[in-house]
Formats: C-alpha cells, sequence, structure tokens
C-alpha cells in the first residue's frame, strides 16, 4: 500500500498505520452493517425461545445445535440457509420471523468424511414442516446426491404446518420424491428424536436405516387420539410407536438407543461401515487380527445335534476381524441376523439364520429382513456372507395366508439380483427351498462352502422317511416302528443328509476344516474383489420390503 493509498474499510492510510506506534489507540468502530449482521446471526443461531429450549430439555432432549455437534468433528459444521424464512403470511406465520424456519441445514465431518445434515427444530413452531423448511432439506438432499455424500435427516417434528395448508404437505412429497430418486445412490439415514407423526413417518420409511431412542421418539401414522376415535383401542405415545415397538414389531426402526448421545455414537459405527456413495467401495482399516486365525468354535459345532439352538452371533462374533459385529435389526426377526463385520480389513454384510429362534427357519418377517439389507449391500458394493443354518421355511396357516410365498420370493429376487461378491459357509444344515434361497450356487453364490458335518438334503431325515416308507411304517408292529423309522432315517441321512452328494455336483465349492473357516473366507473374498467395480453396477434402489 502507498502512503497515500487508504484501506477502504478502516478508512486509515498506510502512513496513518504506520504512526500508530507512536500515537494512542483508536477505537475501532465497529460498522453498522456488520452490527445488523452479527445481531440477526446470534439471534437465529440461538434457536426458539428459552422456555421452549427449556421444555425441550425438561424432556430430556437436546436441541437441534446440540445434534449435529455430537454427530460432527468438531468444528467442522458449515450450516446453509440459516436466515431463510417462511414466504406464508396466513395465521401470522410470517411475522413469527423465525429464522431458518425451524430446521438446521448443512455439511459436516464425521470420522473425518462429509455428510449432508438436517435438524428438525422442535423449539421453534414444534419443528412443523413449512415450505421453506421442506425447501431448505430438498435443496441439501439435491446438494448431497451431487457431491456424493450420504444425507443423515434428525426428524423432530409435529409433521405438516398446519398453517401452511397443502403447501406443507407438498414439501413432504418433494423430499419423499428425493429419498427414492437417490435411494441406492446416497446412504440416507434418519434419526428420530421426537415425534414424527402423520404422513411425515414415510420420508424415514424410505430411507436406509431409523434410529429411535427409548422414550423420546415416537412415529406413527395416527396419534392415540385418533386411533381412539377411530377404533376405541386406548393406547399410550410409547406403545403405539415408540422405539422399542418398531423395533420388534413393525420392524421400522433399525436401531435403537438408551439416549441421544448414545444414538450419535451407534449412527457413527455405523457410518464407518458404509461407503459415500454407490460410486466407491467401503473404507478399508487394517487390523492385527491374524487372516490365520484357527477358530476351534467351528469344530465344536460340528459335534451338535443338529436340532440343539445356538445363538449364531457366536460364529459371525469368532469370524469377524477383532470380533466386532455391528448388527443391524437386532430386535427384528431374530431367526435371522444381518449386519455388518470386517473380514482381513474389507466390510462385509453378514446375513446368518440364527437357529436360538424359531431354529433359524424362514419366515415372512426375516425375508423381508434379509432381503432388504441384501439389497442395501448390492447399491454400495458391499460384498455378502451368507451364514446357512437352516431348517426350511416356518409352517402354519399365518405364514400361508400372511403371504410367505411373496414375502420369500424376496430373498431369492434379493440374492439372484444382487451382483457383489457372493461368498456362503453352510454351517449345520440347510434344507429344501430355504437352502435353495440362501444364496445357493443357484441363486448366484460365488464361492460356497461347508462344514464337513452339514446336512444338506431337501428334507430332514426323520420328515423323509415318514413321506417315503409311511406304508411300511404302517404296516410294522407298533413296538418295531420307532427302529425301523430310527434305521430308514439312518440309511436317508447317510445318502443325503452330509455336503458330499452336494459337493460332488458343484452346488458346494469347497467343504472345509472347520477351524480354519476365517482364513478362506478372508481368501475368498479378496479372489472375489475384483467381481464389480464400483458404480459398474445398475443402480437398484433400496426399496423400503
Ligand atoms: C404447526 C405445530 C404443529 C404443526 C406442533 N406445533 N405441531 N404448529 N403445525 N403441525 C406447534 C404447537 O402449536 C406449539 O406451538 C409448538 O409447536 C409445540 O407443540 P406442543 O403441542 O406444545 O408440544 P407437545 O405437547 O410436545 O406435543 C407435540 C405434538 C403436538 C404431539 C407433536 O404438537 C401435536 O399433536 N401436533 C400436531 C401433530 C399433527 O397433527 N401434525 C400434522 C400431521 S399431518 P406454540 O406456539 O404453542 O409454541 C402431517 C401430514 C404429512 O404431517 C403428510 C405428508 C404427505
Amino acid at each position: 500500500m502507498s502512503d497515500l493509498m487508504e484501506d477502504p474499510i478502516s478508512g486509515t492510510s498506510a502512513a496513518q498505520e504506520a504512526g500508530k506506534k507512536s500515537h494512542p489507540k483508536k477505537v475501532r468502530v465497529v460498522p453498522e452493517s456488520l452490527k445488523k449482521f452479527r445481531e440477526i446471526q446470534a439471534l437465529a443461531e440461538a434457536g426458539g425461545p428459552p422456555e421452549k429450549i427449556a421444555a425441550q430439555k425438561a424432556k430430556g432432549k437436546l436441541t437441534a445445535k446440540e445434534r449435529i455437534a455430537y454427530l460432527v468433528d468438531e468444528g467442522s459444521f458449515q450450516e446453509l440457509g440459516l436466515l431463510m424464512e417462511t414466504r406464508c403470511t396466513d395465521f401470522g406465520v410470517k411475522d413469527k420471523h423465525i429464522k431458518g424456519d425451524g430446521v438446521i441445514t448443512g455439511f459436516g465431518r464425521i470420522n473425518g468424511r462429509l455428510a449432508a445434515i438436517f435438524s428438525e427444530d422442535f423449539t421453534q413452531m414444534g419443528g412443523s414442516l413449512g415450505r421453506t423448511h421442506a425447501d431448505k432439506i430438498t435443496k441439501l438432499m439435491d446438494m448431497a446426491a451431487d457431491a456424493r455424500v450420504p444425507v443423515i435427516g434428525i426428524l423432530d417434528s409435529g409433521g405438516a404446518r398446519i398453517q401452511e395448508g397443502v403447501d406443507s404437505l407438498d414439501g413432504y412429497g418433494e423430499i419423499f420424491y428425493r429419498n427414492t430418486k437417490y435411494s441406492g445412490i446416497i446412504p440416507q439415514i434418519s434419526i428420530i428424536l421426537g415425534p414424527c407423526a402423520g404422513g411425515a413417518v414415510y420420508s424415514p420409511a424410505l430411507t436406509d436405516f431409523v434410529f429411535m431412542v427409548k422414550g423420546i421418539s415416537h412415529m406413527f401414522v395416527t396419534g392415540p387420539e385418533v386411533v381412539k376415535a377411530a377404533t376405541g383401542e386406548e393406547v399410550d405415545f410409547e406403545t403405539l410407536g415408540g422405539a422399542m415397538t418398531h423395533a420388534t414389531k413393525s420392524g421400522v426402526c433399525h436401531f435403537v438407543a438408551n439416549s441421544e448421545p448414545d444414538c450419535f455414537r451407534q449412527v457413527k459405527e455405523l457410518m464407518s461401515f458404509l461407503p459415500q456413495n454407490r460410486f466407491e467401495l467401503p473404507p478399508l482399516q487394517a487390523t492385527k487380527d491374524a487372516d490365520e486365525r484357527k477358530i476351534s468354535l467351528m469344530e465344536r459345532l460340528c459335534e451338535m445335534d443338529p436340532r440343539k439352538p445356538y445363538r449364531v452371533h457366536h460364529v459371525v462374533w469368532w469370524l469377524s476381524d477383532d470380533h466386532k459385529f455391528l448388527e443391524v435389526h437386532h430386535n427384528y426377526a431374530k431367526n435371522i441376523v444381518v449386519g455388518f463385520i470386517r473380514l482381513g480389513g474389507r466390510v462385509v454384510g453378514v446375513v446368518a439364520n440364527n437357529p436360538a429362534h424359531m431354529a433359524g427357519a424362514l419366515d415372512i418377517n426375516a425375508s423381508d429382513k434379509a432381503a432388504r439389507f441384501i439389497r442395501f449391500l448390492n447399491s454400495f458394493n458391499i460384498p455378502i456372507l451368507t451364514l446357512i443354518d437352516v431348517p426350511g421355511y416356518w409352517p402354519g396357516v399365518a405364514q400361508e395366508h400372511g403371504g410367505i410365498i411373496r414375502h420369500g420370493a424376496k430373498i431369492l429376487y434379493a440374492y439372484s439380483e444382487a451382483t457383489v461378491a457372493k461368498v456362503t459357509l453352510v454351517l449345520r444344515k440347510a434344507y429344501g427351498g430355504a437352502y435353495i434361497a440362501m444364496s445357493s450356487k443357484l441363486m448366484g453364490g460365488d464361492i460356497n462352502f461347508s462344514l464337513p458335518s452339514a446336512e444338506i438334503a431337501v428334507m430332514g431325515s426323520r420328515g423323509a422317511v415318514e413321506i417315503l416308507y409311511s406304508r411300511q411304517i404302517k404296516e410294522a408292529k407298533e413296538e418295531e416302528r420307532d427302529a425301523l423309522r430310527a434305521k430308514l432315517a439312518k440309511e436317508y441321512s447317510d445318502k443325503f443328509a452330509s455336503p458330499y452328494q452336494t459337493a460332488s455336483t458343484g452346488s458346494i465349492d469347497e467343504i472345509i476344516e472347520p477351524a480354519q473357516s476365517r482364513t478362506r473366507l478372508i481368501n475368498a473374498f479378496r479372489l472375489l474383489a475384483g467381481k464389480r467395480r464400483p458404480g459398474e453396477n445398475e443402480h437398484t434402489g433400496n426399496i423400503p420390503l
């Protein structure tokens, strides 16, 4: 700067600046425009009125801003649209001058990776969704899709803003449309931290994973009062649409937390397994857990009575790197277990029959649960490990009338459609249609292993002899029938209830040494690592099933 040149901001010249040393310091006057900006900004950032924030806290809830702070890496959040306001002039809404229109939107980093986040502010008009509120969310979703980063929505809202009429309904429509359009392209996660009522519930239902917190989150299409008026049923909020209801009964909720901080910890853990979009692989994570680690538990499994229940989680824990398993949908359809592990540092999605519950049989809910998870994995380049211990489909009139044919077909469809690497291990038994459905070679399984003791057959030997030899059993003397049954069952199982016939036809690629299961699986996924490059597959959305 020359001596004559004036600083356009302070109005001082370079000569004056130089002379500062010998003169008393001038008080710098903050320009009016900057003052005004800072005031507006501070007011907008403060959120709702103190009494509303106090009411929020009294319910054990964090504020919209605090929630974002829990989720993102410190100092990484950049807000967009803080000063946007409603344009609705009806019912005095505009006069309230709610800056940000009851929702915070922006981008932040989670474990160093970028994510789009919106957080509804219940302290401002109950977090209700007006047109501007919706516009902010849809703009964020569009930007996230362009930037190819996940969207995380924190929902705490009384639903469509009643004062804005159909305009707010349209806003929901715009969100649902984008939830669907971007499904299978970028991961979408919903965290319900307050009410989520009416049609508003359909946005989370369209996203990949729903998190809820006990005592805080409530989701329903019609609330307790409407239910009472319509059906006469009396039900409280928690029973109708609380976290455990949706985790155990409806299957809407994938992850339950005891508190908000616990919920954000779980979200971050889930994010660590996911790629940013369908054009990327999930992040690798180095491990000190040796590929060659032997698992003696797998030998014990071979000695076990095929009808004895056990939790398949134990097998998953022993197989995975550092014994870590993030289970998804833990409380729902417990006869099938799904979730994320790492094998040799690579993320793998697990689908496993669980003999501890309904003998591990497939039913309607298990089919829906597994099929949707498989479709998610396939959308986001995550290879699939299938662990089989399945006696068949769960029998009964309720299942047949409930549509086990239609729902069961979803597993077959999802596996057949999936082009990610698919590795399968038969643990103990695989019978009938369920054997075919569970990522068999016929459904496009790439590498299918079996433990030596596994029974792979059309049906269990006891059931088979009752059909094949019903006449001989009837004609035998009463006291000889059981012995005859046992002899025939042994003959049948010696011939069919083993993996050897299946291995001879190539429907099982290898019968493996049980203790080497981890090593064989890691090697199999390594072998298949180049099967499909990210983004090479046809885009498939993760339709709610
Ligand atoms: C405008 C709303 C609102 C809404 C709440 N508020 N919901 N304002 N539109 N939908 C306002 C309240 O008037 C109140 O304003 C403030 O938010 C806090 O609400 P409270 O009722 O005091 O809180 P609480 O007692 O905790 O009850 C929360 C609630 C209740 C259960 C969510 O507010 C409620 O029932 N709201 C209406 C829910 C509803 O019917 N929504 C429409 C659903 S239909 P003040 O000024 O007092 O602070 C829908 C269709 C979507 O969403 C369809 C998509 C296709």
